[in-house]
């Protein structure tokens, strides 16, 4: 059976070191009361709140990831962050290629690529983000743009190594984020539109890593999934979790969310 993961991609919204604290302890303790079940669920801190929120959750069910790293090891890199220090942090997942990190900072496929295969030496799960604009949907290039993200992001990536990774399909005019959708409304995708680009990623797993382990690897949905959408998205075969910005930032938020996903799980 795939595993489900339900991850809290708390972007820069949080600032403050002990509200970050505070919000991840208080997720920490709700899920205390609940039968996890194979579930996984993570929040994604700002860098200077990590350590703290790692000390704080440790011993929970509640995990710890990145939102970005440099593929280099060490070294005289201005403003990035090796996958070392997220370990050290306590983190266990790491965000790659998310779509604010594509249209907003330039990142490219080969980019990215270079993180995913250092985060796999290191031992940190990449969870990898793709996703197609509003203007490529409406060209007809749903398939096309998120083939071409899977194929260069996972580039010399073996079988064995997908066992460690995680697919984050999040249609970018779905992202509650006025920067990337300026001009259009944003919309979560109906559950009919996310089973069938679904499938076409599951299949181009497979068809890539081979029956087993494509139908191992989890495919989260993210892009505005909440409370009152989440049961219908989770429900979907090829949907294995959520990635989860606006409705993580909070335990009353995320928590029905995460209870959604482990009784589905069942
Ligand atoms: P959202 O963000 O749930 O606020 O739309 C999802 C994401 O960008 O990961």
């Amino acid at each position: 059976m795939r595993k489900f993961v339900i991850g809290g991609n708390w972007k820069m919204q949080i600032v403050k070191v002990d509200e970050a604290v505070s919000v991840a302890k208080e997720i920490a303790t709700a899920l205390e009361e609940i039968d996890m079940n194979g579930v996984d669920v993570f929040v994604a801190p700002s860098y200077h709140a990590l350590f703290a929120v790692g000390q704080a959750i440790k011993g929970t069910k509640l995990k710890l990831a990145g939102q970005n790293m440099y593929f280099r090891d060490q070294g005289a890199f201005t403003g990035e962050i090796s996958a070392d220090s997220l370990l050290d942090c306590g983190c266990e997942y790491v965000l790659l290629g998310h779509s604010e990190r594509r249209r907003i900072f330039g990142e490219d496929n080969a980019y990215i690529n270079q993180k995913v295969k250092k985060a796999l030496e290191k031992g940190l799960k990449p969870v990898l983000c793709i996703g197609e604009t509003a203007k490529e949907k409406a060209d007809g290039q749903t398939e096309a743009v998120n083939q071409k993200q899977l194929e260069e992001s996972l580039a010399d990536v073996s079988p064995e190594q997908m066992k460690n990774i995680v697919i984050a399909y999040e249609p970018v005019w779905a992202i509650n984020n006025k920067f990337l959708n300026p001009d259009t409304e944003i919309k979560t995708a109906t559950p009919d539109e996310a089973d069938s680009i679904h499938k076409f990623i599951r299949k181009w797993l497979i068809d890539t890593f081979g029956n087993e382990i494509g139908n191992t690897i989890p495919i989260q949905y993210g892009g505005s999934m909440k409370d009152s959408n989440c049961e219908g998205l989770l429900s979907i075969n090829d949907i294995d979790g959520g990635l989860i910005g606006g409705a993580s930032l909070s335990a009353a938020k995320f928590k029905p969310i995460i209870e959604a996903a482990t009784k589905l799980y069942q």
